[in-house]
C-alpha cells in the first residue's frame, strides 16, 4: 500500500442490478480490476475485504417482473443466483456476495435513513410528478415513455432515448405515457425527502478537487464538472412499492430511492460477513476506523453516486470514513456498438462458459489487456482470438511449455543445478529483477492493463532467452551449460506463476501444480532461486490452447443474428403518402426495359449509365445505384422504369431519359425492381 497511514483496505465493487445476467462489460469495467487488486493485496499479506452483492431494488427490477408476469422478488431471486454463480465461475474472489433484499440490509438502510432524518440532514419538499390516474400511481422516469424531443423516435424513456442516446428528463418527452398501461399522464404534487447536496458542496470541493488530485482523470473530471455546475438537493425517496419503506410517519407508499439504499448495501454485506465470521473483526472497523482505506470499483455511470452522493450521505451520518479512491472505468463496447442488455448485444458470462469451458482466464486476460481505463474500448472476437493465439499461447504458454518439456526430457523433471553464469545470463536475470517493483507501482495506481503487460513481458524475456540459447543444440556440445539455461528458464517460469496470480488465477494455479509449487510468496517475485536445484516438477501439460477460426466465426455469426433480429424488431415502414386519384396514377408511363449496356460514370461514384431497349428505340438512363450493384450484374436483366419523366441533365452533360425504379431497404441499400416473368421490352406496367 502506498500510503502507510492505513492498516487495512475495504474494497467494494458496484452492486449489479439483479434484473438480468452479467456480461463482459461488467467484468471488464468493475469486477476483474477489483479482483486483481484484491488478490494482489492478499498476496502481499495485507488485510483486505472484498465486498460484492446484488442491487435488488429499483425500477428496472419491477419492469422486468411486469414483463415476465412474476413478482419482483421472483426476478431478483433468479438473477441473484445466476450473477453470483457467474462471478464465482470467473474467480471473482468476493469475501461476501450478498443482496439488498436481505434482512440485515433492510434494517441497516432503514436505520441509516432514520439517523439522517432525526438529525435534520434532509429537507422535505413537495413537487409535481407524473401520475397515471387509471393505475393510481406515480411513475418513475423509466416507466414513462414518449417521443424523443431530439431525434423524434417514439418510445424514448423518461431518463434516456435509447435510439439517439440523449439523456432526458420526463418533462422533455412529447406526449408522455405510462410504459406499462399506455395511459396518458397528469402532473400531481407529492412529498419527498432530499439530501441537500448544495450544503455539502464546500467540503466536497475541498475534499475532491484539492484533496484527491490523484484520482483518475476521468473520475476527477466528472466530479469537477458536477461541482462546477453547482450541486442541487437530490430526492432520496420515491413513490414506489418495491424497495425499503421510508421509516417515517406519513411516508406510506414511499420507498428509499435505490441509489440511497444500494451503496449502504456495501456496509450491510460487510456486516453480514463479520457477524457470521467474528475472526474478520467488527464490521465497524471496516467502515469507521480512519486507519481503514475504502476503495470503490465502479463504471463511469456510477461516478457521481460514489464520489458525491454516497460520501455526502456518509458525512451526514457522521461516523463513517470516506473513500480514499474510486477507480472508475469507462465503457467496453462490443464489436463497435454499445453493450445493451435489452437489445441482447452482449457476451453473457454464463453463455461464454458454455462455449469456452475452462477458458475463464482467456477472457480475464483479454478484458484486462483491453480495459477501458481511460477511454471507451472495444471488444472484438478477432482481437480475443489474436490475444489468445499470439500472446497467451505463443508467448506465455510457449515459453512455459518449452522450459517444462526440456526439463522432463533432459533431467527427468528435476530442477538441475546451475553452473557458472554467462554475461548473457546475468543480463537476462537483471531484466526481470525489478518486475515486482514495476508491477506493484502500476497496481497501486490502478493501472491494470500496464501491470499485466509487465507480467507478459517476463514471458517475452523467457522466450527470447531460450530461443537465443538454443539448449536443444547446445545439449550435444556442452551439456553442463544446458543445466544453467534450464535452471534460469525454470526460475522465470516460477516468476510468471507469481506475477500472473492476480490476473490469471486459474492458469497460475495450474502452472504452480506443474511446478509442484503449492505455496509461494509474492515477495519472491523477481527472485532467481525460487525453485531449488533437485526440486521435482509434476508432469507438464499445455497452459493455453489455440482458438480456431471456426470457433470465432461462430461467435461473430451469433452477433450478426442478434443484429438482424434487432433490425427486424426495430423496422417500421414509412407512413403512406396522401391518397391520389386514379387519373394521377395513369399519368405515369411505367415500362419494362431490357438492359443492353451498363457502365460506371467517370468521376461520379454513385451513378451507373444504362442503355435500355424500350421496344421503340434504345434510350439512356442514368441511375444512382452504383454503390449497390456491379454494372455487369445488370446487363441482360429486365427492369421497370418511368418512360415519360422529363429528361434530366447531369453536371457533366449526361442526359437521363427516364428513371429506373428501385426499392430502398431499411438500411438505405437499394434493390432494383424486376419481373417474375420475362416480357417484351416496352410492355406497360398497369
Ligand atoms: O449501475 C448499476 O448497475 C447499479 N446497480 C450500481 C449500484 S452500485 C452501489 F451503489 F451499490
Ligand atoms: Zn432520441
Amino acid at each position: 500500500m502506498e500510503n502507510k497511514k492505513f492498516k487495512r483496505t475495504t474494497v467494494t465493487s458496484a452492486l449489479p442490478y439483479a434484473n438480468g445476467p452479467v456480461h463482459i462489460g461488467h467484468l471488464a469495467g468493475v469486477y476483474v480490476p477489483a479482483d486483481i487488486y484484491v488478490r494482489y493485496l492478499r498476496l502481499k499479506g495485507e488485510e483486505v475485504l472484498f465486498i460484492g452483492g446484488s442491487d435488488e431494488h429499483g425500477v428496472p427490477v419491477t419492469i422486468r417482473a411486469k414483463k415476465e408476469g412474476c413478482t419482483p422478488q421472483d426476478v431478483v431471486d433468479r438473477y441473484h443466483g445466476i450473477i453470483k454463480n457467474a462471478f464465482a465461475d470467473f474467480g471473482i474472489s468476493f469475501d461476501v456476495y450478498s443482496r439488498t433484499t436481505s434482512k440485515t440490509h433492510h434494517q441497516l438502510a432503514s436505520d441509516f435513513f432514520k439517523t439522517l432524518y432525526e438529525n435534520g440532514k434532509f429537507i422535505e419538499m413537495e413537487s409535481e410528478q407524473y401520475y397515471d390516474e387509471g393505475a393510481k400511481q406515480f411513475l418513475s422516469d423509466r416507466n414513462i415513455k414518449g417521443q424523443c424531443p431530439r431525434c423524434h423516435a417514439e418510445d424514448a424513456y423518461g431518463d434516456q432515448c435509447e435510439k439517439c442516446g440523449s439523456t432526458l428528463s420526463p418533462d422533455e418527452l412529447i406526449n408522455p405515457v405510462n410504459v406499462l398501461t399506455g395511459n396518458p399522464l397528469v402532473k400531481k404534487p407529492t412529498k419527498h425527502w432530499y439530501l441537500p447536496l448544495n450544503d455539502h458542496q464546500p467540503w466536497l470541493e475541498e475534499w475532491i478537487l484539492q484533496g484527491h488530485k490523484e484520482w483518475r482523470s476521468n473520475v476527477y473530471g466528472q466530479c469537477k464538472s458536477w461541482l462546477d455546475a453547482g450541486l442541487k438537493p437530490r430526492a432520496v425517496t420515491r413513490d414506489l412499492e418495491w424497495g425499503i419503506p421510508v421509516p417515517v410517519e406519513g411516508a406510506e407508499g414511499k420507498v428509499l430511492y435505490v441509489w440511497f439504499d444500494a451503496p449502504i448495501g456495501y456496509i450491510s454485506n460487510t456486516k453480514e460477513l463479520c457477524d457470521a465470521h467474528p475472526e474478520k473483526g467488527s464490521w465497524e472497523t471496516w467502515w469507521k476506523d480512519p486507519e481503514t482505506r475504502l476503495v470503490h470499483f465502479i463504471g463511469k455511470d456510477n461516478i457521481v453516486f460514489h464520489c458525491i452522493v454516497f460520501p455526502a450521505m456518509l458525512k451526514a451520518e457522521g461516523s463513517y470514513i470516506l473513500p480514499d479512491n474510486v477507480p472508475g472505468n469507462e465503457f467496453l463496447n462490443l464489436e463497435g456498438d454499445k453493450i445493451s442488455t435489452s437489445r441482447n448485444w452482449a457476451v453473457w458470462l454464463h453463455e461464454y462458459l458454455v462455449d469456452f469451458p475452462g477458458k475463464q482466464d482467456v477472457l480475464r486476460y483479454v478484458l484486462t489487456a483491453n480495459a477501458p481505463e481511460t477511454k471507451d474500448n472495444d471488444f472484438t472476437w478477432k482481437d480475443f482470438q489474436a490475444r489468445n493465439n499470439n500472446e497467451l499461447v505463443a508467448v506465455y504458454g510457449n515459453f512455459v511449455n518449452r522450459a517444462l518439456q526440456l526439463t522432463q526430457k533432459y533431467y527427468d523433471g528435476v530442477v538441475p543445478a546451475p553452473g557458472e553464469l554467462t554475461e548473457y545470463d546475468k543480463e537476462t536475470l537483471a531484466e526481470f529483477k525489478d518486475v515486482k517493483e514495476k508491477v506493484e507501482r502500476l497496481l497501486d495506481n490502478f493501472k491494470f492493463r500496464d501491470a499485466q503487460k509487465e507480467a507478459m513481458n517476463l514471458a517475452r524475456i523467457g522466450n527470447k532467452y531460450i530461443a537465443d540459447c538454443e539448449p536443444w543444440k547446445v545439449i550435444k556440445t556442452d551439456p553442463e551449460r544446458v543445466k544453467t539455461i534450464i535452471y534460469i528458464s525454470l526460475q522465470l517460469t516460477a516468476n510468471l506463476a507469481i506475477a500472473f496470480e492476480p490476473f490469471l488465477p486459474f492458469s497460475s494455479e495450474k502452472l504452480r501444480g506443474m511446478l509442484n509449487m503449492p505455496t509461494f510468496e509474492w515477495a519472491s517475485l523477481g527472485n532467481t532461486d525460487i525453485l531449488p536445484a533437485g526440486h521435482r516438477l509434476a508432469a507438464p501439460s499445455l497452459l493455453f490452447e489455440k482458438i480456431e477460426d471456426s470457433v470465432i466465426e461462430a461467435q461473430v455469426q451469433k452477433l450478426l443474428d442478434t443484429k438482424k433480429a434487432n433490425e427486424d424488431a426495430d423496422y417500421k415502414a414509412n407512413p403512406i403518402k396522401p391518397t391520389i386519384a386514379f387519373e394521377d396514377f395513369e399519368k405515369l408511363d411505367i415500362r419494362v426495359g431490357t438492359v443492353l449496356e451498363c457502365e460506371r460514370v467517370p468521376k461520379m461514384k454513385k451513378l451507373l449509365k444504362f442503355k435500355i431497349a424500350d421496344g421503340l428505340q434504345d434510350r439512356t438512363i442514368v441511375s444512382g445505384i452504383a454503390e449497390h450493384y456491379q454494372p455487369e450484374e445488370l446487363v441482360g436483366k429486365q427492369v421497370l422504369f418511368i418512360a415519360n419523366l422529363a429528361p434530366r441533365q447531369f453536371k457533366n452533360g449526361l442526359v437521363s431519359e427516364g428513371m429506373i425504379l428501385s426499392a430502398e431497404n431499411f438500411d438505405g441499400s437499394l434493390a432494383v425492381t424486376s419481373l417474375l416473368k420475362e416480357v417484351k421490352p416496352g410492355s406497360e406496367v398497369k
